[in-house]
């Protein structure tokens, strides 16, 4: 069978990689410290959990949802008040299965074949797959040490940027974790208006943002809501990863056209889901913050450590990651994943698979609490590898 082209530029070869040597190390009885996936380890708070219950024993609720709820889409609009101070009416929003499926298919509705999108790189991979799937053209700008690892559009070229029809921004970022400042979307607001091009902001890390730091809703910024469109995802504030929730939130017009196509191909998501998702919106916050807080005290953690076995790293200032240099002697960022597998049991992710300018780095999630991050740490300074 010959499949299509655009499966077949899909590769995870290097995953499998990875996942086999894993496997091998947990057979031989090897402790692992496993910080690649960024699946959080926290649980989901109980009055989200027994609100799905509740819902599901109702046998309607097993029915096709067919569209958002009402309810559910009004307590976007209150989140996006209360949590953002931001104003938005049900127009505004659109339900999608995770960010993931969401990024997945907005090149569809944004693009025809040979478009020109703007991504970052490095990246979340799925910004790739959504703009592959569309037939886009990618023009990556870079969020390197060299920009701060933060969106500088004066790095665009105009007539790129006169071609582009949407342009990717994600902040608090994965896999770099730097984080914007009011100045940073002044810049890409101005620009987005200036090419006429959508701002399609990527907010899954709002609660996860350290050292003070107050995240915020793209949509909160002057000029913001006629440029551009957020996807806020309930996955990581609340610990929802596997419920697959997230919304398309901002202009109505893109959000009509985004619930057209996902029409097409979907009959809503289920219902007790829905109910957990509005009383995740509308329930308290608190164990929010509390998160947030640990999660600083992993960063700490990890960022400090690694520091003090003479791994020269930056802190994360938000995200569930950090990103670290690969030492020179090594060719590629894989090849430093696998001996640093071998030799410590610290697992981590390539650069390489953050696209272009991912080579060089490697990304830590912090998903294991600070004593395991310290053994992972006393573990990779045992092995030697920083030394040879
Ligand atoms: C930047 C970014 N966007 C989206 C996602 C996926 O979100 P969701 O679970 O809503 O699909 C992740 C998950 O790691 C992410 O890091």
């Amino acid at each position: 069978m010959q499949f299509s082209k655009r499966v077949a530029a899909f590769g995870d070869e290097i995953f499998a990689a990875l996942d086999d040597r894993k496997n091998e190390l947990v057979a031989q009885g090897r402790t692992i410290y496993n910080l690649s996936v960024g699946t959080p380890d926290f649980e989901v708070p109980s009055h989200i959990r027994q609100a799905l219950i509740d819902a599901a024993a109702d046998p309607d609720n097993w029915k096709y949802a067919l569209h958002d709820l009402p309810e559910l889409k009004q307590a976007v609009c209150d989140y996006y008040h209360r949590r953002f101070d931001v104003e938005i009416t049900p127009d505004m929003v659109c339900s999608c299965y995770g960010t993931q499926e969401g990024m997945g298919h907005i090149g569809m509705v944004l693009c025809d074949e040979g478009d020109t999108v703007l991504l970052p790189t490095p990246c979340y991979p799925v910004f790739i797959t959504g703009a592959a799937m569309a037939g886009a053209t990618i023009h990556y700008y870079p969020m390197t040490e060299e920009t701060n690892y933060l969106p500088d559009v004066t790095t665009i070229p105009d007539d790129v940027a006169d071609r582009a029809k949407y342009m990717v921004v994600s902040l608090p970022s994965n896999p770099m974790g730097s984080v914007g400042t009011a100045e940073t979307y002044a810049q890409i607001i101005e620009f987005a208006r200036r090419h006429d091009i959508l701002v399609i902001h990527d907010n899954a890390y709002s609660d996860i943002i350290f050292d003070g730091r107050m995240g915020r809703s793209f949509l909160s910024y002057p000029g913001a809501a006629q440029v551009g469109v957020e996807f806020f995802s309930l996955s990581k504030s609340f610990d929802m990863t596997g419920a697959r929730v997230s919304f398309l939130v901002g202009r109505p017009d893109v959000i009509a056209a985004f619930h057209k196509l996902r029409s097409q191909i979907d009959y809503g998501m289920f219902l007790p889901i829905q109910h957990a998702a509005i009383a995740a919106l509308t329930g308290p916050l608190d164990s929010v913050r509390r998160q947030c807080a640990d999660y600083q005290a992993r960063r700490d953690a990890l960022c400090n450590g690694l520091r003090s076995i003479g791994w020269d790293c930056r802190d994360s200032q938000g995200s569930m990651f950090m990103w670290a240099p690969v030492p020179e002697r090594y060719a590629t960022s894989v090849d430093f994943c696998l001996d640093l597998m071998d030799r410590s049991g610290v697992i981590c992710t390539p650069g390489s698979s953050f696209g272009p300018a991912g080579e060089g780095h490697v990304r830590f999630a912090l998903v294991l609490p600070p004593d395991q991050i310290a053994k992972a740490v006393a573990a990779i300074d045992a092995s030697g590898i920083l030394k040879s």
